[in-house]
């Protein structure tokens, strides 16, 4: 023991010495194998049904391993988010999973295991890129392309429009990952087409009723829009209730598009009340214990595994609504 801590006093020194700073701070805690682990999972919220598959996916995988699972649901609060972290660490959970709400909030968060000493991946969204970094503050970042999502959605809408509409869009959670990124994708994929124009954008915090209310609010403002973009499919449905009350018939008057791929988004779009969804899965638990797995075990993690999405519009909603969630 004492001989231990004179060997870490000895390298601390000699990193002083170097003047590179501490010799942990660069480096990401190591994870012992073993056949079963205490893992964390700290979702950010359970209010739609994209979080309710997400955790049952992280459950369902944990039982079928027969790993221990502490589960905690921030409710929409990103202070609560970095406390139910804290409460793993104390907990001594081997690694957590964290869906970060908020890209800079959640920094304390990942930073505190990481001194604790307990892996992090991060789930679904991410956090700052030049506040913490893949490889040395967390392993990895495992979800979808949210960039890419944002121009999937855009393109199809330029086609479907001919390039034409005067658009409402219903923004996520303000300052997360896929609000940020889903926002900069669909600007990408509509610059170049001049008739096209975002007339209002407002957050709809990715919550069904807020998307009514904000889609019910900027339609009155707005009443030569044509098209809604939500940046998920909770939002998508609300705001089609909202275009309904505004007395506009949804998917004819305004064209909707959105992310996500819920049951009640292809309903929609079997009912003709929404044109398309860019898929973004919440099934993680297989890729996320495997990349955990993986790391223990030594092998190079990339610094994004990205999900592969599908794209769900009139031609196929049909045939995989049964597999939705
Ligand atoms: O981070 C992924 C997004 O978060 C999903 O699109 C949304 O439905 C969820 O709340």
């Amino acid at each position: 023991m004492f001989r231990r801590s004179v060997v870490k006093l000895a390298a601390a020194a000699a990193v002083i010495a170097l003047g590179v700073g501490s010799a942990t701070a660069q480096e990401l805690p190591k994870l012992e194998p073993k056949d079963s682990y205490k893992v964390g999972f700290a979702q950010t919220e359970s209010n739609n049904p994209w979080r309710i598959a997400q955790t049952k996916s992280m459950q369902d995988e944990a039982q079928k391993r027969g790993w221990q699972l502490v589960y905690t649901d921030a409710a929409g609060s990103a202070a609560k988010q970095v406390a139910d972290v804290n409460s793993m660490i104390a907990q001594g959970v081997d690694a957590i999973f964290l869906a970060p709400r908020e890209e800079k909030p959640l920094i304390p968060a990942v930073m505190a295991a990481k001194r604790a000493g307990i892996p992090v991946i991060l789930l679904d969204r991410s956090v700052d890129p030049s506040l913490a970094e893949a490889g040395r503050d967390y392993v990895t970042f495992i979800g979808s392309d949210f960039i890419e999502e944002g121009r999937r959605a855009g393109e199809w809408l330029a086609q479907t429009t001919g390039g034409k509409a005067k658009i409402i869009e219903l923004q996520g959670t303000t300052g997360s990952s896929p609000a940020n990124d889903r926002a900069q994708g669909f600007a990408e994929a509509i610059k170049d087409h001049p008739e096209m124009e975002v007339v209002a954008s407002q957050s709809g915090d990715f919550a069904r009723d807020k998307g009514r209310q904000v889609a019910e609010t900027l339609l009155q403002a707005h009443p030569d829009a044509t098209a809604i973009y939500a940046h998920n499919d909770e939002m998508a449905v609300g705001a089609i209730a909202a275009v309904e009350a505004a007395g506009k018939v949804p998917g004819k008057d305004i064209t909707i598009v959105s992310v996500d791929g819920t049951r009640d988004a292809l309903q929609a779009i079997i009912d003709g009340k929404m044109g398309a969804t860019v898929e973004c899965s919440p099934f993680f638990g297989p890729v996320a214990y495997d990349t955990l797995v993986k790391y223990a075990n030594g092998e190079t993690i990339a610094p994004k595994i990205i999900n592969e999405d599908r794209f769900f519009d009139a031609s196929n909603a049909q045939e995989l609504i049964a597999e939705a969630y």
